[in-house]
């Protein structure tokens, strides 16, 4: 038997499908926005570097692109860390207060943020990491080597335990749904995907190795950032350091 029809999955994608019979008619739900990215202001702040560039050619990222789960016991240098995190959610564009970032996103809304798992990065005292694409900042949220709990929470992926850095996205669902509705929900995740190919381009322009994970306990990521798992939750996962 077929169970296809009876999923999760296949009735959300039927039942937010646009057609111009009912668009205009389908009433908008009442759902607060949220604040457009989010501040951690008593965490400790490390500024990043601006003077770096990826000197590769887009031609040769795109062909030598390949995930990678074996990583050599060298740190990542902070300007390596600056290109990763420039490339998934850099500002690039500003009009009056309003930021655009390097990877699009459905009605500029930027319903992720990113939250980094340091493991090996020169000078920087591992630990969990928030990203202030303002600023172009970290925050630091807590300190000590989490890799071990990270690859425990992804499902035991032990190779995350490894990476220089492990880039944890999380949705803030109500700064998209306030504005797309029942049909948002294909757009954040969409906008991670965007997030995450732009990362794991970055990561390759750089000659490192990257894979995303998407294989992971829910609630174990959220505990160990102390997201609530509702008006925030983790929903994506992608390790990066130095290829073996
Ligand atoms: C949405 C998504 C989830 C993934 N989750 C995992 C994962 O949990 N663990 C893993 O080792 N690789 C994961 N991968 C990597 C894929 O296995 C990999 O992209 C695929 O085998 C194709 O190989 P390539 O990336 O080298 O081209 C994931 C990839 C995507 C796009």
């Amino acid at each position: 038997m077929d169970d296809l029809k009876n999923s999760h999955g296949y009735r959300y994608l039927q039942e937010t499908k646009f057609d111009d019979q009912t668009l205009w008619r389908q009433q908008r739900l009442e759902i607060e926005p949220a604040e457009p990215y989010k501040v951690y202001s008593e965490a400790k702040k490390v500024k990043l570097p601006t003077d770096w560039k990826i000197g590769r050619s887009l031609n040769d990222i795109l062909q030598y692109r390949r995930s990678c789960r074996r990583y050599a016991d060298k740190p990542l240098s902070m300007q390596d860390l600056a290109v990763l995190l420039w490339a998934c959610q850099g500002i690039s564009g500003r009009a009056g207060s309003f930021f655009f970032r390097t990877a699009p996103s459905a009605g500029a809304l930027y319903p992720v943020e990113t939250y980094l798992s340091i493991q090996n990065v020169e000078t920087l005292v591992p630990g969990l990491y928030h990203f202030q694409p303002a600023e172009f900042a970290l925050g630091k949220i807590h300190d000590g080597f989490a890799g071990y709990k990270v690859a425990d929470a992804a499902l035991g992926q032990n190779f995350l335990a490894k990476a220089g850095v492990v880039f944890i996205w999380s949705a803030i669902l109500r700064r998209n749904f306030s504005k797309y509705g029942h049909r948002g929900l294909r757009y954040v995740m969409m906008d991670a995907g965007h997030i995450c190919q732009n990362l794991l381009l970055a990561a390759e322009g750089l000659e490192l190795g990257a894979c995303p994970v998407a294989a992971f306990y829910d609630d174990e990521f959220n505990r160990l950032l102390g997201l609530d798992g509702e008006e925030e939750s983790v929903i994506y996962l992608a390790a990066v350091g130095a290829k073996e």
